[in-house]
């Protein structure tokens, strides 16, 4: 009988990912879950501290400014679970504000090794919570964590960050009625989405001058090579970040600059000259359409609040 251990998995889906994505016909893509390892982790978390990524310190505001807010909605609510927590810096707000009133747990849910031991880092200072964090996927990482559940506790899920943006607009409602059937009647969803803005302000968001996010795209190429033996030469490709008005959405690509030939172990990929590798979707809402898509998935939204210097919305979605 064949044994996987969970590191071994990961490598051959990874592997299995990128020849599909790279050998398909048409469009190549890469999943933009592989743009976090240690170093896109970095990479990242220096993004959140750009001058041109309005995104996270919108959303800081909001947990700031609304704190108690937020924790009046939360209070009965014993089990903390985050999906994708990246540092936890932003968290940090929701958990003080809530452990003031009683002790709880919180798990944080990370595919990357490197944001899980930052983000456990950042809060194990904090009095009345108990740290419990799952290397693993979102969907996979929520059952094992609600699965622990305490009698009596009712459990709320972060989803911040926009990340909900990630995944086009069927496969995020499909991802919310998932969550849903993940946890009980009462259980909330605190889930952060970026709101439509102009495009002068949107764009620098995922092409800053300083060439961070670029770095933060190519390192996926730099991923390939030195996990899966590839030769990429990084300085051949461009990072290309541009919105997709019919999907409202920015997408990021990886721009052959000529036509070249790419290996990764025994296989070959051929890209030509100016065909792209779309690595990530960060798709842009109205104000009216979290409510809708609650209403849509299994949830009611009880509360939103908006920053209104970077159009952000906090959406708090209770599960009926
Ligand atoms: C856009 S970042 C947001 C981080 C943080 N929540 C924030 O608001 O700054 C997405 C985070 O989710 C993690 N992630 C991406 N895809 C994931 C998946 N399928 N399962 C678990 N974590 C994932 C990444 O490692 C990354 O830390």
């Amino acid at each position: 009988m064949l044994i996987l251990s969970e590191e071994t998995q990961t490598v051959n889906s990874f592997a299995m990912d990128v020849r599909n994505g790279l050998g398909q016909t048409g469009q190549k893509e890469l999943p933009s879950k592989y743009l976090y390892d240690d170093v896109g982790s970095a990479l990242f978390e220096a993004i959140t501290r750009l001058p041109e990524y309005g995104l996270t310190r919108a959303e800081e505001r909001i947990l700031r400014e609304h704190s108690d807010d937020i924790a009046e909605h939360l209070v009965a609510h014993g089990m903390v679970v985050e999906l994708g927590s990246g540092s936890g810096r932003k968290t940090r707000q929701i958990l003080e504000a809530l452990a003031h009133h009683k002790s709880m747990t919180y798990c944080p849910i990370e595919i990357s090794s490197a944001a899980l031991v930052r983000c456990e880092r950042e809060l194990d200072d904090l009095a009345h919570v108990s740290i419990l964090g799952f290397e693993t996927e979102y969907l996979d990482g929520l059952s094992k964590a609600v699965a622990r559940r305490k009698p009596g506790d009712a459990v709320v899920v972060l989803f911040l960050g926009s990340s909900i943006g990630n995944f086009d607009r069927g496969s995020a409602e499909e991802l919310l009625h998932k969550i849903r059937h993940a946890i009980e009647p009462g259980d909330m969803l605190l889930l952060g989405t970026d709101l439509e803005k102009p495009l002068t302000q949107l764009i620098p968001a995922y092409d800053d001058a300083l060439g961070v996010t670029g770095a933060f795209n190519r390192n996926l190429l730099a991923r390939i090579n030195r996990e899966l033996g590839g030769d990429f030469e990084l300085s051949r490709f461009e990072h290309v970040a541009l919105y997709n008005a019919r999907e409202r959405r920015v997408e990021m690509h990886l721009r052959s600059m000529e036509t070249q030939t790419v290996n990764i172990e025994e296989a070959n990929f051929t890209f030509l000259c100016d065909e792209t590798i779309w690595t990530e979707s960060c798709h842009k809402y109205g104000k009216n359409e979290p409510p809708e898509i609650a209403r849509r998935t299994g949830f009611e939204c009880n509360a939103q609040w908006v920053d209104v210097e970077w159009q952000f919305a906090e959406n708090l979605f209770v599960a009926v």
